[in-house]
């Protein structure tokens, strides 16, 4: 069944609208791994946020099946690919998703089992196109 994800999408916006949502999330997902923080060594955090949160965003929609942003996703999945600007090993997806949903665990007030699964899916969905291209 296709579903558009308009749940998941409606608890980004309760997330994103309160500070240091973003932060948190990174904060996780530096943990995980020690390559991870390595490949943030020169970054401009206040650039990186606002990427990540339109990144986001255009990964919800993807997620929903709609390929108005299928662009998008392209080149972020390039960004990321083996011969990007910053190259992600694929197993390291699992931990970009678990970061962010328990970021939206602590932050969503309104989170509830079915939204965590929901969460999840459309997750996935966008970490498996990014390995598609890498
Ligand atoms: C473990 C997983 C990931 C790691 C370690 C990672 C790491 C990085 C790094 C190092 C950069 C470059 C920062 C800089 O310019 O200094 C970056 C950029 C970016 N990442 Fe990721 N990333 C991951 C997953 C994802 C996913 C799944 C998305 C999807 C929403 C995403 C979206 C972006 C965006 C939008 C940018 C900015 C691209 C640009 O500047 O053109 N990342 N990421």
């Amino acid at each position: 069944m296709s579903k558009d994800y308009m749940d998941v999408q409606a608890s980004y916006g309760r997330c994103s609208r309160q500070k240091g949502f973003i932060t948190r999330f990174y904060e996780l997902l530096m943990e995980k791994d020690e390559r991870i923080p390595r490949m943030f060594e020169g970054t401009d955090w206040s650039q990186q946020n606002r990427a990540l949160r339109r990144g986001i965003s255009i990964a919800l929609t993807f997620a929903g099946g709609s390929n108005i942003v299928e662009r998008s996703m392209d080149e972020m999945a390039d960004v990321h690919s083996r011969k990007g600007r910053a190259p992600v090993d694929p197993v390291l997806y699992k931990h970009w998703r678990e970061s962010l949903l328990q970021a939206v665990k602590e932050f969503d007030p309104r989170i509830t089992p079915e939204l965590e699964k929901h969460w999840a899916e459309a997750l996935k969905k966008t970490t498996d196109h990014f390995t598609e291209h890498y």
